[in-house]
């Protein structure tokens, strides 16, 4: 079975209101802990590759470890490059095959991010790619302008609805990853702070009131960070600090309900992975054959994943409607 393109599980998730994950890879035992949770739970997902991940492994190992892993599954998979930086990047991962690329130019000014999104629109789409593109700055919900904001002021850190629109028309942008207060990484928030989901249902209903439909949003930095992983950790000799926060899985949930239909997590894959391994390192510290530690990381993981497809992502059961 090939690749299933994104714009394909795109049109699924949005038919049938549940969120894709897209899932950060750079080894074989996460691709395996992710696909073979997606094949039991049946469940469509796209594998996400960073230019870290490239570095680390190298394009062509990520390649053929996909391969194997679309050859010996029956569930749909899209290959995605997460956060390109810059076109020559993108071309590389969209002359290989990705199903879809981002880039992300959301550092730069408005017209700047248009200028480079629009370079790379051009050429995925000649070359049956899509593309995903990013507006606003994921700072985390300490920046929420809330009230302050009032109807969502130009230039602020999250991303604005009319914006958004001018965005998607001016850059031919597929999907749009928007920043309501998610952030990258364990440490997200400071006390209990939550995403922005009246901005997620303005956004979204600017887009559809611009006639753009039923506009895929992408939800970056959507990990939960559970404290009972961390708390494993840390049982186990790690030093995480006590301000570890993510985002609420029911905020997810909301998101998902409210209109996100591709949501990132990776540090959750690193953190069951890490506990894994802390474990087995604590408990047998004269095991040296490395299967007896990551076998046991990859089983964490799966089990992980198995979690957000069903109870947060609604994607489980979904991979042959
Ligand atoms: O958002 C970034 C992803 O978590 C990838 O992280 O650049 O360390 O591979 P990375
Ligand atoms: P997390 O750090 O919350 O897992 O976010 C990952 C991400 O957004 C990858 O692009
Ligand atoms: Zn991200």
């Amino acid at each position: 079975m090939p690749l299933t393109h994104t714009r394909d599980l795109f049109a699924k998730a949005l038919k049938g209101k549940y969120a894709l994950g897209a899932f950060n890879v750079n080894n074989m035992e996460l691709i395996q802990a992710i696909i073979e949770a997606c094949e039991e739970e049946k469940a469509p997902v796209m594998l996400q590759i960073s230019k870290g991940a490239r570095q680390y492994a190298h394009p062509v190992y990520l390649k053929k470890l996909i391969e194997a892993a679309v050859s010996l599954s029956t569930i749909p998979i899209a290959v995605h490059l997460d956060h390109g930086d810059s076109f020559e990047l993108c071309k590389q991962c969209i002359d290989e095959g990705f199903t879809s690329v981002m880039i992300d130019a959301s550092h730069e000014p408005f017209d700047k991010n248009v200028e480079i999104c629009r370079e790379v629109v051009e050429y995925a789409h000649k070359h049956n790619c899509v593309v995903e593109g990013e507006l606003g700055h994921l700072v985390g919900a300490q920046f929420d302008e809330g009230e302050e904001g009032g109807n969502y002021s130009v230039g602020g850190h999250y991303t604005h609805p009319v914006e958004a629109v001018d965005f998607v028309r001016k850059t031919g942008v597929d999907s749009l990853a928007i920043a309501i207060g998610n952030s990258h990484g364990a440490y997200k928030f400071k006390g209990d702070q939550r995403l922005d989901i009246e901005r997620l249902k303005n956004i979204k209903k600017a887009l559809m009131d611009a006639d753009l439909g039923d506009y895929p949003l992408v939800l970056h930095g959507a990990s939960s960070v559970p404290a009972h992983i961390v708390d494993e950790i840390n049982k186990y000799g790690g030093k995480m600090g006590a301000d570890t926060a993510g985002v609420a899985e029911s905020d997810i949930e909301e998101a998902r309900r409210t209109g996100v239909t591709k949501v990132n997590i990776d540090t959750d894959l690193r953190l069951a992975m890490t506990a894994a391994i802390r474990k087995v390192f604590a408990e047998k510290p004269a095991e040296f054959d490395p299967r007896k530690y990551l076998g046991p990381a990859r089983v964490a993981t799966k089990e992980l994943v198995r979690h957000k497809l069903r109870n947060v992502l609604c994607s489980a059961g979904h991979a042959f409607d």
